[in-house]
């Protein structure tokens, strides 16, 4: 459990940088609810931080400097947030692609922050196997992913005009990983 005093800081982040995302709407709702748990929440866009298409022979000319930027951001937060879509069952390439820049940074950016990931898609699966891929990947590089599965769908039903979700079952889902990421801290490690 947490050995880290309040406040906490957190950083939320969406997969998509779609005009209309649903995803940016979870994103939102799960910073308000940061915030009123009394966590220090700054909003990113991966917009900010922009990265070619990963290959090492860039990775040897020249980091972007927004993969530096961005690993920073991970590193001096106590929590971060993604909520991305699904593709094709799997992670969006813009999701990949930040995680293979990312995962080249020293130190790992990985490896101090708590991670709560989540998603909304069009489909009644809500993502359900690109947080699976996402977990997956965020694990075997070092990142503590808080257990609650948060997948939303299909969105055309899932949020209120207000952007908060609709169904019992998800706002508790939300409520549950709050408090996961609240609680549980990588302390020293
Ligand atoms: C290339 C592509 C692949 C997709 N594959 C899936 C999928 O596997 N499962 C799913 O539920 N939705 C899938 N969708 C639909 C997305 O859930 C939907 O477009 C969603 O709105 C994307 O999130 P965003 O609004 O945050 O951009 C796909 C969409 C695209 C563009």
């Amino acid at each position: 459990m947490s050995d880290t005093p309040f406040p906490k800081t957190a950083v939320t982040l969406c997969g998509s940088l779609r005009r209309g995302s649903v995803n940016e709407i979870l994103r939102r709702h799960v910073s308000r609810e940061l915030r009123a748990a009394g966590v220090d929440v700054t909003d990113l866009s991966l917009g900010d931080f922009e990265m070619p298409i990963f290959n090492e022979d860039l990775e040897a000319e020249h980091t972007p400097e927004g993969a530096g930027r961005l690993a920073e951001a991970f590193r001096s937060h106590d929590i971060v947030f993604l909520a991305t879509p699904e593709y094709n069952g799997g992670l969006p390439p813009l999701v990949v692609n930040t995680i293979a820049w990312l995962s080249r940074q020293k130190p790992s950016p990985f490896r101090h922050a708590v991670f709560g990931i989540g998603g909304v898609s069009s489909g009644k699966y809500g993502t359900i196997w690109a947080q699976s891929h996402l977990r997956e990947s965020l694990t075997k590089i070092g990142a503590l992913v808080v257990p609650t599965l948060l997948g939303v769908g299909p969105d055309s039903t899932a949020f209120d005009a207000d952007g908060a979700p609709v169904e019992p079952a998800i706002k508790s889902k939300v409520g549950q990983m709050v408090r996961e990421l609240t609680h549980f801290s990588r302390g020293g490690i």
